[in-house]
């Protein structure tokens, strides 16, 4: 299957929002990724639904919401609403996740999960057959522009090896520090999109650096 590349927004220049929407939509990018913050779930607070709102409205690719929030299951609908077409909740945020994923898949959108570097991936075993994708946190959710944390490599493995048990087609996802070089050793390990924020819109040359990662996915192993 093709790899994919989800430039993460949070990276943008708010200020100049509509043009490096444009600039992804113009890119080899596959996908839009969106942090949502609430200040409480994490210790920080990005931006919500009027500027997910302006986001879609001229996003022509797929939308992919990352709620760093606590209690998600309040706005699931305003989400689906607002033009998500994955949503990932937080395994620690969710009480009830199996109802979570069912709620979110009910509004026509992929269903997500995001762990934390401290969640097992054994505790996702009784539901991975219900998540579209996982995404596996390489940084603590909060900030962009911080360090890669190895450890993710074997996260990587022990969920490919639990996909592959329970015969699930669940997406692995890698977001937080990722650069270009660390985006083709996580796809030789099984990562299936890879997020990129700072490494994206620090760039001189984004969309160049879009291609750059692109082509990294694509080389043998
Ligand atoms: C972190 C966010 C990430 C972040 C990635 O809490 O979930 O999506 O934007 O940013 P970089 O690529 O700069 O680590
Ligand atoms: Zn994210």
């Amino acid at each position: 299957m093709t790899k994919l590349i989800a430039p993460s927004i949070l990276a943008a220049d708010f200020a100049n929002l509509q043009r490096d929407i444009e600039m992804v939509n113009a890119s080899e990018a596959d996908w839009f990724h969106i942090d949502i913050m609430d200040g409480v779930f994490v210790p920080n607070i990005s931006f919500g639904m009027p500027v997910l709102k302006a986001i879609t409205k001229h996003a022509k690719k797929f939308v992919d919401v990352h709620l760093m929030i606590v209690d998600p299951d309040r706005y699931i609908t305003e989400f689906a609403r607002l033009g998500a077409n994955n949503l990932t909740v937080h395994y620690e945020a969710c009480t009830h996740l199996h109802r979570t994923l069912q709620a979110i898949k009910a509004e026509g959108m992929l269903a997500g999960v995001a762990i934390n570097p401290h969640t097992n991936i054994s505790l996702l075993e009784d539901v991975i057959n219900d998540i579209d994708v996982v995404c596996l946190m390489s940084v603590n959710p909060g900030f962009g522009g911080q360090s890669f944390i190895e450890n993710t490599y074997n996260k990587i493995k022990q969920l490919k090896a639990l996909i592959s048990k329970r015969n699930a087609k669940t997406l692995i996802e890698i977001d937080g520090g990722v650069t270009d070089k660390n985006a083709q050793a996580l796809i030789a390990t099984g990562a299936d999109v890879l997020v990129a924020g700072s490494f994206v819109f620090s760039s001189a040359d984004p969309v160049r650096t879009i291609q750059n990662l692109k082509s990294l996915t694509k080389n043998e192993f």
